[in-house]
């Protein structure tokens, strides 16, 4: 585990393996010990760097507001700490959307991205106007928030299979601070629709989808990227694909990986 300065937070991430980079963005409520796992397959060919985004796991805040772009500065300046230049970044859920906002800015360092649990389309109206509720649940008490947030990432019917590993991401979630959840609600409430940014990019891209995910609008997300060269891999469970759907993802990353560096 390492430690960089940056905008006067402690930012935490870390490095595991050799050689080609890739880039692993988890997502709202988690940290990086949610890759343990993923870094343990793909390290054994490939640099591996996983990084706390502002105001999770052991990264601190810098505004009240964390936008997916503030993050996406944040992961640039420590990428650029470590000397590297290109790499393909994996992006769970919200790391999704701060992978897309990299993507726009920083295009050319990109080999290829993955989305996963995630969408390229902003908040709809109606989900707006949940981040607002979540935001004062969050404020009244933040540990009711996360216990009642958690469980509904997983397939309703994988919550008693799951049982420890659901109580690992709440007790991992209730070490944040409240500002920290605030940052990135409001921040995903305001992230911009990146269909046409997605379409854009030139390196492999690929989308996977759990069908029983009840955290992202499965059919909208289908729809916009229709007829476009973006790969949708379709897993059976939840939202929660890193561990629901464990072996497969692994799998089908590892595959990603070596169509984006061939
Ligand atoms: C996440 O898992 O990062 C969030 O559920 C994403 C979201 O709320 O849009």
């Amino acid at each position: 585990m390492e430690i960089l300065r940056y905008k006067n937070a402690n930012i935490h991430f870390s490095s595991q393996g050799k050689g080609r980079a890739i880039v692993l963005l988890h997502g709202f409520l988690e940290n990086i010990s949610m890759w343990d796992d993923i870094i343990l397959a793909l390290s054994k060919k490939y640099r591996v760097i996983s990084i706390d985004l502002l105001g999770h796991g052991k990264s601190e805040n810098i505004g009240y507001i964390h936008s997916m772009e503030d993050q996406a500065l944040m992961i640039k300046f420590v990428l650029d700490a470590l000397n590297l230049s290109r790499y393909v970044l994996i992006g769970h859920s919200m790391g999704g959307y701060v992978g897309l906002a990299f993507a726009e800015h920083f295009t050319d360092n990109i080999k290829g991205l993955c989305l996963m649990n995630s969408t390229p389309l902003a908040d709809s109206p109606e989900k707006k106007i949940n981040r607002e509720r979540a935001i004062e649940a969050v404020k009244i008490n933040y540990k009711t928030f996360i216990r009642m947030a958690v469980p509904n990432l997983f397939a309703p019917y994988n919550l008693l299979k799951f049982k420890d590993e659901v109580n690992i991401v709440v007790e991992q979630a209730l070490q944040m601070q409240p500002q920290g959840i605030i940052g990135s609600l409001e921040g995903m409430k305001l992230r911009k629709d990146r269909v046409n940014e997605l379409k854009k990019l030139k390196v492999p891209t690929q989308l996977i989808i759990g069908q029983n995910d009840g955290a992202i609008d499965i059919e909208l997300t289908l729809e916009s990227i229709e007829n476009t060269s973006t790969e949708i891999i379709i897993f059976p469970d939840g939202h929660m694909s890193p561990i629901e759907n464990k072996s497969e993802l692994i799998e089908t990353l590892e595959h990603f990986v070596k169509k984006c560096y061939s």
